[in-house]
């Protein structure tokens, strides 16, 4: 597949110089504007998760198989060009498959003196997360984000991993043994300090994830509230530690089920402590953005129908197409500085992964990755910003736009097309001095490179086929 993709060439090249033709002085097609100086929010990436061992299966992967899966990942050159990766940080008292082990796995000894805990090794090198971590750091990746699904089960109400429960010591909690949160914040930070002695620095760390709900795996509830009570606690002592990492919240199950514990941390006046705010797609997509001005990303969606690799046959929810409109309106609408799938690789049978690894090292890429690979480090950078893009003249409204631009004066814009017929759009606002790069995605093509001149007056003119995402790179 590699070689495939790396053989990419130059399949059209549109010259337009005589474009436009005597007497036509306004293009008839879709007229696209980009707005270098409406600057909006800033840009962290695109990423995936390896959480619950799935870590390990790539590990367990022969080493060309590995590179493959870690390049389609995290190469901007050869893949998708991921920047973040998002750890599982371990909360199960064993390693069985399917569990992420803490590392802080029984109660303190002597036993409930609860400012003790009794720390192993990370287990496993944390599911082989350490190992993924330096792959993925030597591949380009800017973030390493550690979230846990729960605290340990001696520190929780309902004492185990799993089915929800809540922190001994959050408001409304009387555990008999006592309040945990310090206990909850030392663990933390003895995590983030043994991936330091690997020299891997995590930059920002979470202790929920879809605090909404309780699940048969590792769960913890916590409204807005809850969630400062621990805040308060965790903060000053990462700070203590003189950790840098910052801390992220709350990872909802959907933006709404988010926003609600935002506000409540908000109401008590626990957002200080923040870093980062992160919310995932399932219970409700993203919609308007959160009221802060805190950096936000969408940390985990994906869907659980079977195994899917089409980019468009009829439009359905685990197709290419349905997630790069999923991508670009959470950066559009909902204000996002980066964007989360569910699993990068794994060996499961339906759509939580973008890559799906067979257990006899044949892996076989979905289309989604491609959609992800139009927001990758390929085309928009560190430091770089979202910009205005708009349409005008879609008589049909097929047409979706995105812009970012990077800081080395270089401009990558997305169109999707979700109509019928190849749409002829023109590009207008950027100062384009050299030929300008378009690269196609759709149910033929992953980013198929072309070359467009530009015309007399500087326009760009592009065909963008039906149901496709085509970048320009200026
Ligand atoms: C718990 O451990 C701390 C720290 O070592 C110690 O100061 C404290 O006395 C212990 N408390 C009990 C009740 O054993
Ligand atoms: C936690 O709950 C699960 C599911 O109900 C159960 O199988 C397991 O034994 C429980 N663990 C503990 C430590 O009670
Ligand atoms: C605590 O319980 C009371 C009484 O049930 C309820 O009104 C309040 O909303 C709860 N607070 C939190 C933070 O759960
Ligand atoms: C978008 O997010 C940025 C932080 O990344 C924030 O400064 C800005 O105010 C937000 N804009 C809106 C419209 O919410
Ligand atoms: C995935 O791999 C793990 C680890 O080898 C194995 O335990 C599990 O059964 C596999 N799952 C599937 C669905 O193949
Ligand atoms: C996994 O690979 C084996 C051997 O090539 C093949 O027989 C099997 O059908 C594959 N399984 C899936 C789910 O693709
Ligand atoms: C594009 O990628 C898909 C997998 O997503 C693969 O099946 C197909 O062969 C690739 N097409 C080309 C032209 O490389
Ligand atoms: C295109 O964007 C508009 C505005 O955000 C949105 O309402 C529409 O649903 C989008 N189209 C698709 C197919 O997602
Ligand atoms: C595309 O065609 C389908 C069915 O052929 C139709 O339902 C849909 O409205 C068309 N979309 C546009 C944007 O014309």
């Amino acid at each position: 597949m590699l070689s495939r993709f790396a053989a990419a060439s130059v399949v059209l090249a549109r010259f337009s110089n005589a474009w436009p033709p005597a007497g036509h002085q306004q293009p008839s097609g879709p007229v696209i504007h980009v707005a270098p100086n409406t600057k909006y929010q800033g840009f962290d990436g695109i990423g995936i998760s390896e959480a619950f061992q799935r870590s390990l299966v790539l590990h367990q992967l022969d080493t060309p198989s590995q590179n493959l899966v870690l390049d389609y990942l995290f190469s901007s050159e050869k893949g998708a060009g991921m920047t973040i990766l998002r750890n599982g940080l371990g909360s199960s008292p064993d390693q069985g498959w399917d569990h992420m082990q803490s590392i802080a796995p029984s109660p303190p000894t002597p036993n409930l003196n609860t400012s003790q805990l009794d720390f192993i090794p990370l287990p496993r090198d944390d599911q082989y997360q350490v190992w993924l971590s330096q792959q993925a750091l030597a591949r380009g990746v800017k973030y390493i984000y550690a979230d846990a699904w729960s605290a340990d089960y001696y520190m929780k109400t309902n004492n185990n991993e799993t089915n929800g429960g809540y922190l001994c010591g959050v408001t409304n909690t009387s555990c008999a043994t006592g309040d945990w949160r310090q206990a909850y914040a030392n663990k933390i930070t003895r995590y983030i300090q043994d991936y330091q002695a690997y020299g891997i620095k995590i930059d920002y760390v979470g202790f929920l994830n879809e605090p909404d709900l309780s699940t048969p795996y590792a769960s913890m509830q916590s409204d807005g509230q809850q969630a400062a009570d621990f805040l308060t606690v965790l903060y000053p002592t990462l700070q203590q530690a003189g950790i840098s990492t910052q801390i992220a919240c709350c990872d909802g199950s959907g933006w709404e089920e988010n926003r609600e514990r935002l506000t409540g941390i908000q109401a008590a006046g626990a957002e200080y402590t923040l870093g980062l705010v992160t919310a995932h797609g399932y219970s409700s997509a993203p919609g308007a953005p959160f009221a802060t001005p805190k950096k936000v990303w969408q940390t985990e969606w994906s869907t659980f129908d079977n195994l899917n690799y089409n980019w468009y046959v009829r439009g359905s929810q685990s197709e290419g197409l349905t997630w790069a409109n999923h991508i670009q309106q959470t950066f559009t609408v909902s204000n996002v500085t980066g964007f989360l799938y569910w699993w990068g690789a794994a060996n499961a049978t339906d759509n939580e992964p973008l890559i799906f690894i067979n257990g006899t090292n044949e892996v076989s890429v979905t289309k989604r990755l491609w959609a992800h690979a139009h927001f990758g480090s390929r085309f928009i950078r560190q430091g770089a910003s979202r910009i205005g893009a708009t349409v005008t003249g879609d008589s049909t409204n097929a047409l979706n736009v995105s812009a970012f631009a990077n800081t080395d004066g270089s401009t990558a814009i997305q169109v999707i097309n979700n109509g019928n017929t190849t749409e002829t759009v023109t590009l207008e606002g950027l100062y384009c001095p050299r030929p300008v790069q378009t690269w196609l995605t759709n149910q033929a093509n992953n980013l198929t490179l072309s070359v467009v001149h530009a015309g007399r007056r500087g326009n760009i003119v592009a065909d963008v086929p039906a149901k496709s995402l085509l970048s320009f790179y200026v």
